[in-house]
């Protein structure tokens, strides 16, 4: 079955392809001739992920999901949050992003450093909402290590590991990770459906 994934970002589409299985084939909207920005405006990540996925929809009136993701460190008060695309300003910046945190944090020990990447999957199926969420908790790392992944992967060990998130394969990262949850409960729906 062809699914209709609302991202640009390929690093999510090989983790959720990786996830979803044979059974489905994800299709982007660049697929479809798309190749735009879709907007992601609000202030919480469950607002972000329905916009986008409510874009997608408006656009090419087919059945398709969005993915919003923040990460939380407590001793920020949750920042960057919702603001973790462009937490070193605009344009994006991956690279800067994990610089400025460990900026943020230095001299914190690693016990105080307790984090969590959130995501939100938001689907549109036949017009009808659906959203799940998958939460990872864990620790940033006090310096990079690693270079699978993206994003905040290099600086973000999961509870009870001793690696980040960037030195796990990518069966091990869909096992633990905020967005294989996530993907866990959207593959449960769109199973009780067909049965
Ligand atoms: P968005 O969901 O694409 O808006 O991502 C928000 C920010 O979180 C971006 O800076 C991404 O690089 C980062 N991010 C999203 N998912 C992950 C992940 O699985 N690991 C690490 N960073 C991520």
């Amino acid at each position: 079955m062809e699914i209709l994934f609302a991202t640009a970002n390929r690093n999510k589409v090989i983790e959720i392809a990786g996830k979803l299985g044979e059974d489905y084939k994800i299709i982007t909207p660049a697929d479809l001739g798309y190749e735009g920005d879709i907007p992601e405006t609000h202030e919480t990540i469950a607002e972000n992920a329905v916009e986008k996925a409510q874009f997608i929809w408006d656009k090419f009136g087919k059945n398709c999901f969005a993915d919003d993701t923040g990460l939380e460190v407590d001793y920020l008060g949750g920042a960057p949050g919702v603001y973790s695309a462009r937490y070193a300003g605009t344009p994006k910046d991956p690279v800067q992003n994990v610089v400025k945190l460990l900026k943020e944090l230095d001299g914190v020990p690693f016990e105080e450093r307790t984090a969590r990447f959130r995501c939100v999957i938001a689907l549109i199926e036949d017009g009808e909402l659906h959203t799940f969420e998958g939460i990872c908790e864990g620790n940033i790392s006090l310096t990079p290590m690693g270079t699978l992944g993206f994003g905040y992967d290099p600086v973000f060990i999961p509870l009870g590991m001793e690696r980040t998130m960037a030195m796990l394969s990518l069966e091990e990262k869909n096992v633990i990770s905020h967005r294989g949850r996530a993907v866990e409960k959207l593959v449960a729906y769109l199973h009780s459906k067909q049965s």
